[in-house]
């Protein structure tokens, strides 16, 4: 059902942005991603994915089919409010994808890696709450909104954007 598949998306998001807080933190703060470390490298891989997944498919689902149901509910300024979010949000991916994709390819300067720390602490603060809105406000109360049938229509949909739409 439809609940569950965001639910799990946004917690594999968490994760993800929860890696990349710690290897923002302590000693590492210091230190720029280092494309031979196996932890970077897998670092650099799940937030690629991520934006991918999140950024991609899942704020569509979000914009094209699930905030048009809840607006016919009169929830239309909480989803005006987040797809305003989406639009932060992707921005913020977009500069940090490059300069991870960048990462990735050749060595990190200190001033990429400053913009990079910065960038991501903006991401991550602005994705953490986005997505506890959404958990509070939206999937939890899912219920309220759709019945099985409409739940089940929509994971339907959704599995159909996953399967054929470029992130
Ligand atoms: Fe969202
Ligand atoms: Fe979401």
């Amino acid at each position: 059902m439809i609940d569950r598949l965001l639910h799990e998306e946004h917690l594999q998001t968490l994760a993800t942005l929860n890696a990349l807080e710690s290897r923002l933190a302590g000693s590492g703060a210091k230190r720029p991603l280092d494309r031979s470390a196996p932890a970077d490298r897998t670092l650099i891989d799940s937030l690629l994915a991520m934006f991918e997944r999140e950024t991609g498919r899942h704020f569509r689902f979000e914009e094209e089919h699930l905030f048009p149901r809840l607006d016919d509910c009169g929830f239309g300024q909480i989803t005006a409010m987040l797809a305003g979010e989406h639009e932060t949000l992707r921005q913020l991916a977009a500069s940090l994808g490059r300069l991870a994709g960048t990462a990735g390819r050749e060595d990190m300067s200190a001033a990429a890696w400053s913009t990079f720390r910065s960038t991501a602490t903006e991401l991550i603060d602005t994705a953490m709450f986005h997505i506890q809105k959404e958990e509070m406000g939206i999937i939890s109360r899912l219920g309220m909104f759709l019945d099985a049938d409409d739940s089940e229509r929509l994971a339907v949909a959704y599995q159909k954007l996953e399967a054929t739409a470029p992130a």
